[in-house]
């Protein structure tokens, strides 16, 4: 049955879409049983999740790219909570690690995830960029709520109170199991500006090294260049009254600080006010700098 795109469903306390998700959906992805081959990538939506979906698809291809050209980046790495999930995971080839994504909290995935050595990527943006991105990807996806203005979207990113709930309480949650889980942090920045050393980064954490060959074949495969052309990744598949591209391209800018061509000093005063009641004192060491 076609779930209505304007349906949402509060999960833990997190506000999700209904057209994607139920409550079993959820459910399930919370008792989900890991096994340590398996590769979840994890991340608050906007943070860089495609770009980071081609990437591990590309490392564990074995120099195969039909899928990278045929197969779109949901089919090939899923998301566990997604209401499609079970139905990818029974065609998956079971002499390949599966490569897992996911949006959901620490708190919701954690005890399942604690009970494997599975290995956790976890992708962080900096958040005045994730927030413009996802401002647009609102007016974009019919099962988001249109926004009304800049400025109320920015009050409720900022109140933790929007669809995925807290930037903050993600970011937090996730990087304070670094040591309890098999994790490794990923900047969106540091791939903008090092892509080749952070390529490099992964495939060391993932215990599957690259020849330079092959790390070229992934880097032009992951460009924004290639991936805002191809249809497997720029989400041009999904009908137009689930992402309008009219209203702003899945693919939109993939720079770094387009924050600001859209706060205005006072909006980037509250923001910053508000970073640093959240993250000032939580003993993470994230490598961005607020203005
Ligand atoms: P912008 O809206 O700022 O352009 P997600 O996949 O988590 O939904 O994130 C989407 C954001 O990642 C979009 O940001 C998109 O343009 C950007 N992105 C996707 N692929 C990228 C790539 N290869 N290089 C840089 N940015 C990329």
């Amino acid at each position: 049955m076609s779930r209505s795109l304007d349906s949402e469903e509060v999960f833990d306390g997190v506000r999700f879409p209904g057209y994607i998700h139920t409550p079993e959906s959820l459910q399930a992805a919370c008792s989900f049983q890991f096994q340590d081959t398996d590769v979840l990538l994890v991340t608050f939506p906007k943070s860089g999740t495609t770009w980071m979906q081609q990437i591990l698809s590309l490392i564990f291809c074995k120099g195969d790219l039909w899928p990278i050209h045929h197969r779109p980046n949901w089919a090939r790495m899923p998301w566990l909570e997604h209401i499609s999930f079970q139905g990818f995971l029974a065609q998956w080839d079971p002499a390949q690690p599966r490569l897992l994504t996911t949006h959901l909290h620490a708190k919701a995935l954690a005890p399942a995830l604690k009970k494997s050595k599975a290995r956790v990527v976890y992708v962080a943006r900096h958040p005045k960029d994730v927030l413009v991105s996802f401002y647009h990807f609102h007016r974009m996806a019919s099962f988001l709520p249109d926004p009304s203005s800049f400025q109320d979207f920015m009050d409720e990113f900022l109140q933790g109170t929007g669809f995925y709930s807290s930037w903050f309480d993600h970011v937090k949650g996730w990087l304070s199991l670094l040591q309890d889980l098999n994790m490794l942090l990923i900047t969106y920045e540091e791939l903008h500006q090092e892509p080749r050393s952070t390529l490099q980064k992964l495939t060391r954490f993932l215990g599957h090294p690259l020849s330079p060959q092959e790390e070229d074949v992934v880097l032009c495969h992951s460009s924004f260049a290639f991936m805002s052309q191809s249809s497997v990744t720029n989400y041009s598949l999904v009908p137009r009254e689930v992402m309008d591209p009219a209203r702003s391209s899945f693919m939109r800018k993939g720079v770094v600080g387009d924050w600001q061509e859209h706060f205005t000093p006072e909006q980037n005063a509250k923001f910053n006010a508000v970073y640093q009641a959240q993250m000032g004192d939580c003993g993470l060491h994230l490598p961005w700098t607020m203005d």
